[in-house]
């Protein structure tokens, strides 16, 4: 391919390390895609033959077939995917292959090939993401009024409703999408016709291949063009943030489905056993998923690294961009099927849930308040009132529902009898309907607004 400046071959092991093809052959599609959107327009711009046009793009989609049929081979002499479907196309129509490579580096195909990638794994992500969500809704709407603890600190700190802290993560991975949607918006522009770093001396139409490619407009600077990874670098972010909700939501499952919480019961279909220990049914999907969730942060740091401190334009350290993307996208689009598997089929168990609600003087803070409304007490004063009827409850081993009207007016005399009233968890988590709370009403309204935003 460069054989005119050389007289010998490459070394065995210098072959190996520059080779890309076992991995880059996964952008076949993308490449086909680059090189007939590049023919077309050398066509129309008059910089090739009508004939030679035709028989490359004949032969362009030929390779398209067979690959699509038989696989890429991998020939570890030609390099990368560009040169095999070079080298094929050669083979099939003869020299006329040799023009399509007019105007054009590998380095603006490359980066043209590598954002089509990135940007279908946006779209693909997307989807994935878009059923998790549909789960978490479903399973949320059933679960509206279902009561269990909030946690701070993981101790029990007040009431809520299992369907506003699922729809808690419905806005997590909401975001999610927000930020895949606002990194495929920003990197859909065209690297084509940069060629090698500097743009060429044809009279190219890059609007045209731009607009054919499905891209918003040509990248600005041919400079740029060849050596930016902030695309990679910014899916992996948004990959990584993603997984990170994914590893919590994890944790969570993992949690609840183990016997002191009992929570959830996840099915069968969701679960593996121990070859040991007959009675086991482990998370073991959940507990990938936080462990997958790990491997993708590496993976975007990793890239980072990677670009960290390359002077402009190409250099070939940059080859190293497609596996953390292709890895992170695999393991990423894994775990949210595996998630969202779990999420829709695991049994919730409210009775342990209230049970746990309504332990660890979970409506302390509804005492205070009440204090505050109906006694008129600061609310740092019926903070500290409120401490004296937990310790009075802790001492007489029950709740602070099931103290006598006596013991809490020992602590404090404005308490009344309809303090009752507010002492439970349900009339906790019926109270809590600031916007955005936990009231069953405000979980609904959120959970209505969310299904026509879907
Ligand atoms: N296989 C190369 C890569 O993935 C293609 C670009 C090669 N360009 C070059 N000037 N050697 O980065």
């Amino acid at each position: 391919m460069w054989g005119g400046r050389f007289d010998g071959g490459p070394a065995a092991v210098m072959q190996q390390i520059n080779a890309s093809i076992p991995f880059d052959k996964r952008l076949w599609r993308q490449d086909i895609a680059g090189s007939l959107a590049h023919v077309a327009m050398l066509g129309a711009t008059g910089i090739l033959e009508p004939d030679a046009v035709a028989r490359i793009e004949t032969g362009l989609r030929a390779i398209h077939a067979d690959y699509e049929a038989d696989g890429v081979p991998e020939d570890p002499a030609l390099e990368d995917i560009h040169m095999h479907v070079e080298t094929r196309l050669a083979e099939l129509i003869g020299p006329d292959a040799g023009r399509l490579h007019t105007a054009r580096s590998r380095n603006d195909q490359v980066a043209t090939d590598f954002r089509l990638w990135v940007r279908a794994a946006c779209d693909d992500i997307d989807a994935a993401l878009k059923a998790l969500v549909a789960a978490l809704l479903t399973r949320a709407e059933a679960h509206a009024d279902t009561i269990m603890p909030g946690f701070t600190h993981l101790q029990v700190a007040q009431p809520v409703t299992l369907g506003h802290h699922l729809m808690a993560y419905f806005a997590m991975f909401g975001r999610d999408r927000g930020r895949f949607a606002d990194a495929r918006a920003r990197m859909n522009e065209c690297p084509l016709g940069a060629a090698a770093l500097a743009g060429t001396g044809f009279a190219i139409d890059r609007m045209m291949t731009a607009s054919t490619l499905g891209f918003d407009r040509p990248t600005a600077n041919s400079l740029d063009s060849v050596s930016d990874r902030d695309f990679a670098i910014e899916f992996l972010t948004c990959a990584a943030q993603t997984a990170l909700h994914l590893s919590r939501l994890a944790e969570e499952i993992i949690l609840w489905a183990s016997q002191p919480f009992g929570w959830v019961r996840l099915p069968d279909a969701w679960s593996t056993g121990s070859s040991i220990m007959p009675q086991k049914r482990n998370p073991d999907a959940a507990e990938l998923a936080r462990g997958h969730s790990g491997r993708i942060v590496g993976l975007c740091v990793g890239l980072m690294a990677v670009m960290k401190g390359l002077p402009l334009a190409y250099s070939k350290d940059m080859q190293d961009d497609k596996e953390p993307l292709f890895e992170a996208h695999d393991l990423l689009a894994l775990s949210l099927a595996a998630m969202t598997g779990m999420v829709e089929s695991l049994t919730f168990v409210p009775d342990r849930m209230r049970a746990a609600a309504a332990s660890g003087f979970s409506t302390a803070t509804d005492l205070a308040d009440w204090l505050v409304r109906e006694a008129g007490v600061p609310f740092r004063e019926a903070h500290h009132i409120t401490g004296r009827a937990v310790k009075a409850a802790e001492a007489a081993g029950v709740q602070l529902d099931a103290l006598s009207l006596d013991a809490l007016r020992a602590v404090d005399p404005r308490i009344d009898g309809r303090v009752f009233g507010v002492l439970s968890v349900e009339a906790s988590v019926a109270s809590r309907g600031s916007l955005g709370g936990t009231a069953p009403f405000r979980v609904r309204e959120a959970i209505a607004a969310a299904r026509s935003g879907l």
